[in-house]
């Protein structure tokens, strides 16, 4: 068994599996980046104020770097009695440059050396992340720039409701995703903080300088405060939050995709790269991304819970308890980046069945609201007119019939003001054409959307 980094005041080790028990390096190996950067940053202040000499910090950094060069190759030993990657890679330090090795860790603690790790790595992956949404509201405004005169159902209880352009439909993503950017984007500074230096909770007797290491580390801001800086994982839940809530978006995104290539709508199909098919029924071909992207929610959204959870009630500083924030976050990461970037392939590779929404919207109730407007403009009171086009759609359902088909007479019987022109008025095209307000479904006003979206990216 290796010896304990911190065995000096032990009589006995704790068996293996308790060592397994107690171990992180199984998931904290993802760190080892950050962690050697981190290290590099703190070997490079503790020589330049004379902590260290200048050769052993060239030398410990160099072992660093090997260190990160073997574990690439797959010639770096983990060990769960070495407990976590920081005393993983402190060990290897010391076993290939020797004693000296052991003086990295000079006015520092893993507490604020995993704070370190888990400020870079977040830092980092938020921004690949924001990148993937960006690419994703790309790909929704080409399916929304070739969608403006595709008309489509707009429900809501999932019943018709009014026809809307299929582009205006998809462009709600897009601001959706906007927001999810924005607060992502807003989150950094809450992350690019460096707790390095904070030691493991009351900073250092060291002439350490905190500023030099942030600035190696490249990070915007540092912590104030010591026992802050090595206990907060605010940044944590809310990169969790963010990461669930857009993944929340993607899940009703999904959701419709599912319904819109189901049999009983067809209004897309998916294309075959982005589907399954079945082992039993041959004519089966299923949204499963879709479905996962939906699923996943359940696992973020489980994360984010778990993260609270495990911080209420906490005190401070440094607690055991804080290990469990890794799982979960790199979990999460991981989720939405696979999510983000099969749903904009699922996305740009769908057939829209642009002729199936137009049979639609023909075959249903959804101008109703057109007809009631109509009489308005005869100057009869909304009230009266919803009560006519009430009528007039029972009249319909029993005559098997839609309001474009029902004979003008018929119309006349219900209200005389009613003309021939209530059929040009009543075509779903001109519903959406005659929509002007702003931020409507009307043509225009969806081709205005579209380019202060684009504005945007
Ligand atoms: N593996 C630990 C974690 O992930 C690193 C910090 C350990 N610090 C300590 N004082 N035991 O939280």
């Amino acid at each position: 068994m290796s010896k304990k980094a911190w065995g000096g005041r032990f009589e006995s080790n704790p068996e293996s599996w308790v060592d397994a028990f107690n171990a992180s390096i199984h998931f904290d190996k993802n760190l080892i980046d950050q962690d050697i950067q981190g290290s590099i940053a703190h070997a490079t202040m503790l020589a330049e104020q004379g902590i260290i000499e200048e050769a052993e910090s060239k030398q410990i950094i160099r072992g660093l770097k090997e260190i990160q060069h073997d574990y690439y190759q797959d010639k770096l030993e983990l060990s769960e009695s070495l407990e976590d990657i920081h005393l993983n890679i402190e060990h290897a330090l010391i076993q290939k440059i020797g004693q000296v090795g052991g003086k990295l860790h000079t006015g520092r603690s893993r507490n604020d050396q995993v704070a370190t790790d888990m400020h870079l790595y977040t830092k980092e992956n938020v921004k690949s992340i924001i990148d993937l949404i960006t690419s994703l509201q790309n790909a929704i405004l080409n399916i929304a720039d070739e969608h403006v005169y595709t008309i489509m159902p707009g429900y809501t209880h999932l019943q018709r409701a009014q026809p809307i352009s299929f582009a205006h439909h998809v462009m709600t993503y897009f601001w959706m995703l906007e927001r999810d950017k924005s607060r992502f984007q807003d989150s950094i500074k809450r992350i690019d903080i460096s707790p390095l230096g904070a030691a493991a909770l009351s900073g250092t007797t060291h002439n350490i300088d905190r500023h030099r290491t942030q600035e190696l580390l490249n990070f915007q801001n540092i912590y104030e405060n010591s026992l802050d800086a090595v206990s907060d994982r605010d940044y944590i839940v809310e990169t969790l939050h963010n990461i669930s809530l857009t993944m929340v978006h993607l899940s009703r995104f999904s959701e419709e995709i599912i319904f819109w290539s189901s049999n009983e709508a067809n209004f897309v199909t998916l294309s075959d790269s982005f589907s399954t098919g079945s082992s039993i029924m041959p004519q089966k071909k299923n949204p499963d991304m879709a479905e996962l992207i939906r699923g996943k929610v359940g696992r973020t959204t489980g994360h984010l819970m778990s993260m609270l959870v495990t911080l209420k009630g906490l005190p401070l500083a440094y607690n055991k308890d804080m290990q469990e924030d890794k799982e979960g976050l790199f979990d999460s990461i991981h989720t939405i980046k696979g999510s983000l970037r099969i749903f904009e392939g699922m996305l740009t590779s769908m057939t829209v069945n642009t002729e199936r929404l137009h049979e639609t919207v023909h075959q249903d109730f959804s101008n109703a609201t057109e007809l009631a407007d109509y009489l308005v403009e005869k100057n009869i009171p909304f009230r009266e007119a919803h009560e006519i086009v009430g009528k007039i759609v029972l009249w319909c359902i029993q005559n098997n019939q839609y309001l474009l088909d029902v004979p003008l007479e018929q119309y006349k019987s219900y209200n005389e003001k009613i003309d021939a022109n209530v059929f040009e008025y009543l075509k779903p095209e001109n519903c959406l054409s005659r929509r002007k307000s702003y931020g409507s479904t009307g043509q225009e006003s969806v081709k205005h959307q579209i380019k202060v979206a684009k504005a945007l990216l």
